[in-house]
């Protein structure tokens, strides 16, 4: 049985997406650990099909390619890893304490310092291929953000010390180890390991659970309070009328108001539909 993954990286100076990169890896058999690293994005992808603000060296952008060896309901489950993952990590090597919104949205001061996006191909039962991108960011941009995206953006540098210095191979080989670990615990205990993996996630989301957000789906935009989230990372959320929902696909916000905050920081709307699998 595999444990935990061995990690290969392949660093490039520039790409269009590390997540394109990496998925195309993927569907000519590249192997399980297999990671993309790239100093600049020309074509960053967000979730829900957005863009991704990544096209300087200020942040660390990559894509990891995995062959779960888990049932594909728990597919759901790496985008919330991977976010787990990234705040354990910077905790642990900064000491900044960074908490979580659904569905796998980095925060720190209640300002998106990291998103993910997860992708999956899932067939005869079985996870095919999925791949992990993560994009921190280390450093404002040249200029700062964006006025659109500033208010509900941040950097860690922002928050640490101003003699800290950020060591990339450091933090991204501690999200690597973190990313692993919670794999290890969702191959090895399937559903038990979810239910872990989940309680840990709700732990950090404890600036927006028993909450009121705004929900934002396809289908509209309504508010609720954030309930919890269930074993395959949905989130449950009580509307007004007392009535129990689960949201699988959309973007919330915390407090009142257009579902627009962290979220989509660094984010604009798609040139092209998204390609999101069902790992959110
Ligand atoms: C989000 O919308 O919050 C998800 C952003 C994910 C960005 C990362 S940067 C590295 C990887 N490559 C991409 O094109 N996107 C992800």
């Amino acid at each position: 049985m595999k444990v935990k993954p061995s990690f290969d990286i392949l660093q490039v100076e520039e790409t269009d997406s590390t997540n394109r990169m990496a998925r195309v890896l993927a569907e000519s058999g590249a192997c399980d650990g297999t990671v993309v690293v790239a100093g600049r994005q020309t074509a960053g992808r967000g979730r829900r099909g957005r863009s991704w603000l990544s096209s300087g060296d200020f942040g660390l952008w990559f894509s990891v390619v995995l062959r779960p060896e888990f049932e594909p309901n728990l597919a759901g489950l790496l985008g919330i890893g991977a976010a787990v993952a990234v705040a354990r990590a910077v905790d642990k090597l900064t000491g900044v304490s960074a908490d979580l919104k659904w569905p796998n949205d980095v925060l720190i001061g209640g300002r998106k310092v990291c998103g993910v996006l997860a992708e999956a191909s899932t067939a005869a039962g079985r996870v095919e291929w999925a791949v992990v991108g993560v994009g921190i960011n280390l450093f404002h941009p040249e200029g700062g953000f964006p006025p659109e995206i500033s208010p509900v953006a941040t950097s860690l540098s922002e928050h640490m010390g101003p003699e800290a210095a950020i060591d990339r191979e450091r933090l991204l080989g501690a999200v690597l180890d973190e990313l692993a670990d919670r794999l290890a615990l969702l191959e090895r205990e399937g559903a038990r390991g979810a239910c872990e993996l989940v309680d840990e996630a709700e732990r950090l989301m404890r600036s927006m659970m028993g909450r009121r957000i705004t929900v934002k789906a396809a289908s509209g935009q309504f508010e609720a309070v954030a309930v919890r989230l269930d074993h395959e990372g949905g989130l449950v959320v009580a509307n007004d009328c007392g009535e129990s929902i689960r949201v699988t696909s959309a973007d919330v916000s915390i407090g009142y108001g257009p579902a627009e905050s962290a979220e989509s920081a660094q984010s604009a709307e798609p040139a092209e539909p998204a390609e999101e699998a069902p790992a959110r």
